[in-house]
């Protein structure tokens, strides 16, 4: 079956269908799934209810087609048997141990911007959903910054922000895995290494624009967030079980959202790795 590539929002997001998961993907739908991966930014693989569940396997022989399967730090909530799988979960063993990380942030955020070398992809497959919430909401920072004026443009350009983790951002950090991190400094306007365009780099990571004063600063990001988060440059993903998600953290920032605990939601999550932002 051929692969086809159905946009879902404005600036954002397309649908993939065709593409069996379950087995390695041939060169030319790698390639189709690549190419719309670099103009949709999010792409979504619908679950059908019929087909065995993704297994750990297929999910990282997926990634590792886009690039090096990362490992997360939070080794606690590893998979047990493939530690290229962060577990996101609200579920706990019999003997109520949690078994993952219960919220991967409800706040925007790009993944990991608080490393010197961010996730490039991220990949979110879904076990168990309730039956309601739990949605995932993902914006275009790259249609953002098209958005932008040209003032704004100039302003932003050369500056860095300063990205770091807190208690607010990270409460399932161990104070261990807390002290292994610095602050890192990123553009606040990246270019993407395959596509060229420029994208808003911020979310709750950035803490501050580096060398302006506290208000500036606070001002600048305030500003980005409320601009980012504008509705014509997102898609909110309302997931079904076996959904895999894939998203480009270059250009691309997204939250978590709400859902009743007494329901599971249970996901895979895979990266692969990045360069350094420029
Ligand atoms: C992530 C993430 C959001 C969600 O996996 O990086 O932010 O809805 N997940 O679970
Ligand atoms: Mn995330």
């Amino acid at each position: 079956m051929p692969i086809s590539v159905e946009p879902l929002a404005k600036s954002i997001a397309a649908e993939v269908s065709g593409a069996d998961l379950g087995a390695a993907l041939s060169e030319g739908d790698f390639n189709a799934v690549h190419d719309a991966f670099l103009e949709h930014s999010v792409l979504v693989f619908r679950g059908r209810s019929q087909t065995p569940a993704l297994t750990p396997d297929r999910h990282i022989a997926l990634t590792r087609r886009f690039g090096e399967a990362e490992i997360h730090m939070l080794d606690q909530f590893h998979h047990a048997d493939h530690p290229e799988i962060l577990i996101l979960s609200n579920g706990k063993d019999s003997g109520g141990k949690p078994l993952g990380l219960e919220d991967a942030g409800r706040y925007w955020h790009t993944d990991v911007s608080y490393t010197h070398r961010p996730s490039m992809a991220s990949f979110l497959y879904a076990h168990d959903v309730p039956p309601e919430g739990g949605d995932t909401v993902f914006a275009s920072t790259r249609a953002a910054y098209d958005a932008l004026s040209a003032d704004w443009k100039a302003r932003l350009q050369g500056l860095r922000a300063v990205h770091g983790l807190n208690r607010i951002t990270a409460p399932k950090f161990t104070d261990e895995q807390f002290a292994a991190l610095d602050y890192v400094e990123h553009p606040l306007v990246r270019t993407h290494p395959e596509t060229r365009r420029k994208a808003i780099y911020t979310g709750a990571f950035a803490l501050s624009v580096a060398g302006l004063p506290e208000n500036e600063s606070r001002g600048i990001l305030e500003f980005l967030a409320d601009h980012c988060a504008k509705p014509e440059f997102q898609y909110r993903h309302a997931w079904r079980a076996h959904d895999l998600v894939m998203w480009d953290n270059r250009c691309v920032v997204h939250h978590a959202t709400g859902f009743d605990r007494k329901h599971l939601r249970h996901m895979h999550r895979t990266t692969v790795a990045g360069g350094v932002p420029v």
